[in-house]
């Protein structure tokens, strides 16, 4: 028993062995763009509108409460990651403050949360590229633009494999080249929403917001266990705010990694939440919800619905060339995680090694390929929730992190504390269990089993392969 609990004493990222080392280039402005580019992408551009089909107009609040229990668990986040400053994010913390079973538990999730994040960006990102392509003309063969169907249809979405070996080719390359390229792609997706919210806020109208919560205030079960209301879409809009602990996985290669990841994690969840809420403002007041809630592409919907075509063109054609940031920033975040839990003898050793240029190459090639076969092949309705759950327990994992150890260790160096901690962290567990029980039905039994899973590759195989069992 004394096993499943034991924690692992945190080395220094300089102590590790120079092949397992990565290279600190990434200062705070890099972090800051590294987390907008994974907060804001299908979840503003694309999950509004079934946020809007769930809550109405209602969905502002949807996007209050969402990005309220994320600020709690950012600033958690901040002040662990300012603590142990080292890659791993949640699964690190959980190792360092929990114990073994714990830190498997959220690495375990993890896996949920940034694998399904790639893959279903990827296969969003297909949709646009595909459309964009017979725009000029350019026709894939049907089978190759989308993975099996449900109705029984073959199929392996092309362009989702495609982007996903870009990504990884740029992020093998070097961090801080990768690092340039996102900061460019942010600026562009940024622009883009302040194009839609200048061209879309004029047409406000209050008439579009009455009535203003059709479903109710909570989640109501509806056809096909789909969950109503405004936390109902509360838990699907969750999907939007998360990506600001992808920064946490960036404090190897961070070059002041306890002031920065702080500034990272907490500035650009505080910018991504005001751009949303004036986003959202300015969708839900420009036309009824119920014209563009089930569109694969709301804000151009409501561009073109008040006539503005040409913008909506553009605005379109920007989201898809800006989306791969979230890719990139998730599957970053994805390499470093496995790196760390290959270093702790979770998976093959030899995985951990640092190219020459100081990436983690062979990882990121493996995660990639893993990653790739799900966009390829898996059918993606419920990805979008089950991300939601694996992140959930992350961030519950995290605020847990931040009261046991302030309890038992209160005087720790914290380069960054949570104000009020032991009122926001307890928000942020109270807050993602609530949003869990939100989700349907049929996301929480799968996260349910795959934690079954991952319980039964930890005790068949992976406790014995651990660092802490062998040293
Ligand atoms: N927050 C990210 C998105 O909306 C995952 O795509």
């Amino acid at each position: 028993m004394r096993n499943l609990v034991r924690r692992k004493a945190m080395t220094a990222a300089k102590d590790q062995p120079e092949h397992h080392r990565l290279a600190r280039t990434l200062s705070w402005p890099h972090l800051v763009a590294l987390g907008v580019g994974a907060i804001v992408g299908t979840g503003i551009l694309t999950l509004i509108g079934v946020g809007a089909d769930r809550a109405g107009p209602a969905v502002l609040l949807s996007f209050v409460v969402a990005g309220l229990i994320c600020a709690c668990a950012a600033l958690c986040y901040a002040e662990m990651a300012s603590m142990i400053p080292a890659s791993g994010s949640a699964y690190t913390y959980s190792y360092a403050v929990l114990g073994e079973i714990f830190a498997w538990i959220v690495g375990w999730s993890l896996i949920l949360e940034y694998s399904l994040v790639v893959a279903t960006v990827a296969v969003g990102w297909s949709g646009y590229a595909v459309g964009f392509l017979k725009g000029l003309g350019i026709a894939l063969p049907e089978f190759l633009t989308h993975g099996p169907t449900a109705d029984g249809r073959f199929g392996i979405n092309l362009p989702a494999i495609l982007i996903i070996g870009v990504v990884a080719w740029l992020l093998m390359l070097g961090t801080r080249e990768s690092a340039r390229v996102n900061s460019a792609l942010v600026v562009l997706k940024l622009i883009t929403l302040a194009l839609f919210v200048a061209v879309a806020l004029p047409h406000f109208d209050p008439a579009n917001l009455q009535p203003f919560a059709p479903f109710g205030y909570g989640s109501t079960p509806g056809e096909g266990g789909v969950k109503f209301g405004v936390m109902g879409a509360a838990a699907i809009i969750f999907f939007a705010f998360y990506g600001f602990d992808a920064i946490s996985t960036a404090a190897e290669e961070a070059k002041e990694p306890e002031r920065d990841l702080a500034i990272g994690i907490v500035g650009s969840m505080v910018a991504c939440t005001l751009i949303y809420m004036i986003v959202a403002a300015a969708a839900v007041g420009a036309l009824p919800f119920g014209r563009f809630s089930d569109s694969a592409e709301p804000l151009a919907l409501i561009l073109r619905e008040i006539g503005q075509g040409g913008i909506a063109t553009i605005v379109a054609a920007a989201a898809a060339i800006a989306l791969p940031t979230v890719l990139l920033a998730f599957l970053y975040g994805q390499s470093r995680i496995f790196l760390v839990m290959a270093r702790d003898g979770f998976l093959p050793r030899g995985l951990a090694k640092v190219s020459p240029r100081g990436t983690p190459a062979r990882i990121t090639a493996a995660t990639a390929a893993v990653v790739a076969v799900l966009a390829a092949l898996t059918p993606l309705d419920m990805i979008a929730s089950l991300a939601n759950a694996g992140t959930l327990c992350a961030f519950v994992g995290v605020a847990a992190c931040v009261l046991v150890s302030r309890r038992r260790d209160p005087d720790a160096r914290r380069p960054f504390r949570v104000p009020g901690a032991w009122i926001v962290a307890p928000l942020a567990i109270l807050g993602c269990i609530y949003l869990f029980t939100s989700l349907q039905a049929v996301t929480q039994w799968s996260f349910l089993v795959w934690n079954l899973l991952g319980l039964a590759v930890y005790f068949l195989y992976a406790r014995r392969r651990s660092g802490l069992t062998r040293s």
